[in-house]
């Protein structure tokens, strides 16, 4: 490891469409730094493509991912590997990219099987709703794994890195700023700036509620609403972000919503993202389809984040956090 003798080695932990671009930008690194092996291995969940063949066998074939990132080249140094266990038990630097509902279920069948010693990054948009209230993502991978996890996020549609046009990203970490720079330098590329900010909690909760804001933002294209007062809603969107991160975490900080994780991100999201589609269509059929049939028509096995999660809690009504109600409503 870079404090010292042996040498990182890293392992992602989904192979979506954002999985397969972090998996390309880690690589290209991987190669060039001394401190990193060059593998990089990337854990596909196995699915079988039209074709019969398994969709690991096809990207290490083809060294693409023909079903979430069709005619990009990974590097000959990611392997695809569908053995989860396999695919991490080397590993020291863990990035976890896949959509937030199966975080649980992938780091309860890594207890026990990880190398001592091991850092985590999620790169994952949302968070899990238990009864007792929000969970955040790094927080889960923390509380079963007994690992620390920083967070990256950013305004970052993922086919757009994919062909190497300029984007900015933000780390969010706590306390080890040295551990944070490690993964900055893994990640950074002239066409990717990583900046890093100690607060983790804030960093996490502007990639996961401008989701929220970006179905609101679909919802007000689907009804010809209008420039101005999707402006409308992306600020009020931007202002209740930060009003409810603060009620769920004292410590985020504003200057957290002026990083790419937090403005940025929230126009990218709700001019170009998923959400916006979805909820666009979402209207313009007259709310008579419901989000799950148009993610499945649309999005071809992407997800959706958060068009029917938890923003019914009795703290968003109380508050009236009225955009993210009306979203609620919505749904
Ligand atoms: N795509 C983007 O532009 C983008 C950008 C930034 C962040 N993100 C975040 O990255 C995360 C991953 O998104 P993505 O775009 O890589 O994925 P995706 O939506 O493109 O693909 C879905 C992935 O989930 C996998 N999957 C399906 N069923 C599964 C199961 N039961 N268990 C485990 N995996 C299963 C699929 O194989 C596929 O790899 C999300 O949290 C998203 O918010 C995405």
């Amino acid at each position: 490891m870079e404090n010292g003798h042996a040498k990182n080695r890293v392992a992602v932990i989904g192979s979506g469409n954002w999985g397969c671009v972090a998996s390309r930008l880690i690589a290209s690194n991987t190669t060039k730094l001394p401190s990193f092996y060059d593998e990089v291995r990337m854990w596909v969940f196995e699915e079988v493509l039209p074709t019969g063949k398994k969709l690991s066998e096809s990207i290490n074939q083809a060294n693409e991912n023909c079903k979430y990132l069709p005619c990009i080249k990974l590097g000959a140094n990611v392997i695809a590997d569908p053995d989860l266990e396999n695919a991490v038990k080397d590993a020291n630097m863990l990035v976890f990219v896949t959509p937030h509902q199966f975080v649980e279920g992938i780091c309860k069948k890594l207890v026990g099987k990880l190398r001592l010693g091991a850092q985590a990054i999620s790169l994952i948009k949302g968070m899990e709703v238990k009864t007792e209230g929000p969970c955040m993502i790094s927080k889960l991978i923390t509380d079963i794994l007994g690992i620390n996890c920083c967070v990256l996020m950013g305004a970052n549609i993922a086919s757009e890195i994919a062909v190497e046009k300029f984007s900015e990203a933000t780390i969010g970490y706590r306390k080890d700023k040295e551990v944070a720079i490690r993964w900055a330098k893994l990640f950074t590329m002239p066409y990717f700036l990583v900046s890093i900010v100690e607060d983790i909690e804030g960093v996490e909760l502007c990639g996961t509620l401008k989701n929220v804001v970006a179905i609101a933002a679909g919802l007000v294209d689907g009804l010809d609403m209008g420039n101005n007062t999707k402006a409308a809603i992306m600020r009020i969107g931007l202002r209740e972000m930060c009003a409810f991160s603060k009620l769920l975490f004292p410590s985020v900080r504003d200057n957290t919503f002026f990083e790419s994780c937090g403005v940025a991100d929230l126009i990218t999201t709700c001019l170009g993202g998923r959400n916006r589609r979805v909820a666009e269509a979402f209207a313009r059929n007259g709310g008579k389809r419901s989000f799950d049939e148009l993610e499945a028509e649309m999005l071809h096995g992407q997800k959706l984040q958060g068009s029917t999660e938890c923003f019914l809690s009795e703290d968003v009504i109380k508050n009236n956090f009225g955009l993210l109600k009306v979203i609620s409503v919505c749904n």
